[in-house]
């Protein structure tokens, strides 16, 4: 049995699969079990931040697995690498947030701050917004989407209340004094990169305060320069200072990471047994993500990033001229960008057509095409994937929405 069938007969899927095996990769590009080359702009969702391959972290990779990559008793010991870390961290951290915990994944991070937030505040409530995706435990699925999301597992861990994503007014109206936290993205992401306005989080902070509520900014995907600055809430017009901020994806390069940081007030009422996990910040994450952070700070990426990103926007903008009819919008926040077509149905087979060409991206769920390249990439790989994409939508011309 060849890759796919393998994987078809022996191992579980919960979506429908592209017919790709990927084997190798290097900086932007990736290429399958045939040798056929690809770019990436998925960054496998959004992960792999310096490209692929990327020298510091396989260097970071070989020095810290040649030393130690699980510490005994991991938790209860201390452990170099981790202590480097979050030394490093108090220069990218937002001010206020004091106190850091590694763990494994996106959801795993989101999941223990929803928990402490109910623990801490004696509440139960917690407001999220429609579109927003934050996970996929129990308790972080009640959160995400929307009700006809974790209404299929029910009942729901959170008393969760969806309020829609980017409206103040409406979440003026649900948060109360039964809410223990309010969670949000700065920019969603998963929910086709809507982008709220500048003063959109200032006003959640606002509410949180009057309301005595804990204010969860999930920056599992924004954060680690992908929005053109280190985290998306310093595009905010006013300062942020959330009492947890999650972190993910980008944080490692690519090696199952996450974290969550602190504020005083919160790291003041965690106590003994609230969390843990066997991982907690081992020493091989530790030492990749130490890595892939201090070289976003030596070569300014955010700063490229911006750069790069208004590059990529400008020529999505290009193509929505020359598909008036087909493309609806065009919209993004660094390197994390998105094409919405008229009829959304589009999305996918467009994305197969560009894979068949040559081109990653990643389709929403709800059918807007997104593209999320690592953060190194070149102008001239930009140009090759906007003439792949702009080649594959003249096939579909005679589709356009009138
Ligand atoms: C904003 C956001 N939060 C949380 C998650 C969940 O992260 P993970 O898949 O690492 O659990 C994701 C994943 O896409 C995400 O985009």
């Amino acid at each position: 049995m060849n890759t796919i069938e393998t994987e078809n007969s022996l191992g579980i899927t919960f979506c429908d699969r592209l017919e790709l095996a990927f084997t190798h990769g290097e900086g932007s590009l990736v290429w399958d079990e045939s040798g056929k080359q690809y770019l990436d702009f998925t960054s496998g969702w959004g992960v792999t931040c310096l490209g692929h391959s990327h020298p510091v972290i396989i260097e970071a990779i070989n020095q810290q697995a040649s030393k130690i990559i699980q510490s005994p008793n991991a938790g209860f010991s201390y452990s170099p690498s981790r202590a480097a870390l979050l030394s490093l961290l108090t220069q990218i951290l937002p001010a206020g947030l004091v106190k850091t915990y590694f763990c494994n994944s996106g959801a795993e991070a989101n999941d223990a701050c929803l928990k402490l937030a109910r623990k801490i505040t004696e509440r139960r409530k917690v407001v999220s917004t429609l579109g927003g995706f934050h996970g996929r435990t129990f308790n972080t699925l009640s959160v995400t989407r929307g009700t006809d999301n974790s209404d299929r597992y029910t009942p729901r861990q959170a008393d969760t209340v969806f309020v829609p994503f980017g409206d103040v007014a409406a979440l003026t109206q649900a948060i109360d004094s039964q809410t223990a936290a309010v969670i949000v993205e700065p920019v969603q992401g998963e929910g086709g990169v809507q982008i709220p306005s500048s003063d959109y989080l200032a006003q959640i902070q606002k509410l949180c305060h009057t309301h005595g509520a804990l204010f969860i900014i999930d920056e599992v995907q924004t954060g680690f320069c992908r929005t053109g600055s280190f985290f998306a809430l310093e595009q905010s017009n006013e300062k942020i200072s959330p009492d947890f901020l999650t972190m993910g994806k980008g944080i490692a390069g690519g090696f199952p990471f996450a974290a969550f940081a602190v504020s005083d007030k919160v790291a003041a009422m965690l106590e003994k047994d609230d969390h843990g996990g066997t991982y907690c910040g081992n020493p091989l994450g530790c030492a990749i993500s130490h890595a892939v952070v201090s070289f976003m700070l030596d070569n300014d990426i955010a700063g490229q990033v911006r750069d790069k990103g208004k590059y990529l926007l400008q020529k999505l903008q290009q193509l929505h001229k020359q598909f008036p009819k087909l493309i609806n919008a065009t919209r993004g926040q660094g390197l994390l960008c998105a094409l919405e077509f008229n009829d959304h149905s589009l999305t996918r087979p467009v994305t197969l057509q560009c894979a068949k060409a040559g081109l990653l991206v990643v389709p929403t769920r709800n059918g807007i095409l997104r593209l999320l390249p690592d953060l190194l990439v070149s102008r001239e790989t930009i140009d090759r994937a906007m003439t792949i994409l702009g080649t594959v939508l003249e096939n579909y011309r005679g589709q356009e929405c009138t």
